[in-house]
């Protein structure tokens, strides 16, 4: 499970009607496993090659930024045997994408990944710098990530500045808060995609989703393929998009 060789691929609507940045709540692993009489670790390793068929196909059309809910800060509460599975799965993949740095993709950790083990750490670390410098797509991979905690972790940053006295209170602006988050310097989220029937959007870039658009559907995310993200992208582009302004 890694990254499948760069091709070019005619998006589904005009270059210009793509999102910039699309997140991906890959939701429904255990309820596919479960369908079919299998632990939840199994629906995580489907997940994750989906995972890497949505990330590949996202960066063959052209879309700029993918964001991808890998593992929240609410999922420690999961099982020993649900986290040690996913543990693995993370190992493998950050070890085979090495092999695929020379496909253009950038990978950023959002999140605090020092919660992680120290081995696992260190390669997210690893892979950062190793893409640093790709262009093609930017992934970030939402590890130990909730959006209230990256606020709080922005807000922290912030009263540190402000007790230095290299900031005043009544300096910060939006600006500020979003220049301290985990994704400070990337756009946006222009669409957020969840699979498997729940309407929430469960504490994903919550200050980036601000103006996003939602896109659900029923289908669970092993089961989510290319020709769905297609029909998403093509709800996307006829949507009226005005960011609290009047047409
Ligand atoms: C949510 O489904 C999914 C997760 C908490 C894990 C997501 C992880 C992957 C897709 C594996 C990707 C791994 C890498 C390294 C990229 P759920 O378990 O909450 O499903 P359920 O709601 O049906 O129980």
């Amino acid at each position: 499970m890694a990254l499948f060789a760069k091709k070019e691929v005619t998006p589904p609507v005009a270059p210009e009607q793509l999102p910039v940045h699309v997140g991906f709540i890959m939701d429904g692993n255990g309820r596919w496993a479960k369908k079919r009489g299998m632990p939840r670790g199994f629906g995580h390793i489907a997940g994750g090659k989906t995972y890497q068929k949505i990330l590949s196909y996202c960066r063959d059309i052209g879309i700029k930024y993918a964001s991808f809910y890998v593992f929240s800060t609410e999922n420690w509460s999961r099982s020993q045997e649900e986290i040690q599975g996913i543990y693995k799965l993370m190992r493998q993949y950050l070890d085979d994408v090495q092999s695929h740095l020379a496909e253009g993709v950038r990978w950023i950790i959002v999140g605090d990944k020092t919660a992680f083990p120290a081995d696992i750490c260190e390669r997210m670390k690893k892979l950062e710098e190793d893409s640093k410098d790709n262009t093609e797509l930017v992934a970030l991979m939402c590890c130990n990530y909730g959006g209230r905690n990256e606020l709080m972790h922005s807000a922290r940053e912030i009263a540190a500045l402000v007790k230095a006295g290299k900031l005043e209170p009544e300096d910060i602006t939006e600006q500020t808060l979003a220049d301290h988050l985990y994704t400070a310097g990337i756009p946006d989220v222009d669409l957020v995609i969840r699979p498997s029937g729940e309407l929430r959007l469960s504490n994903f870039l919550i200050w980036q989703c601000a103006y996003a658009e939602y896109y659900f559907t029923n289908i669970l995310w092993p089961d989510f393929t290319t020709e769905d993200l297609d029909k998403a992208l093509i709800d996307y582009a006829g949507r009226g998009r005005r960011f609290g302004g009047a047409e």
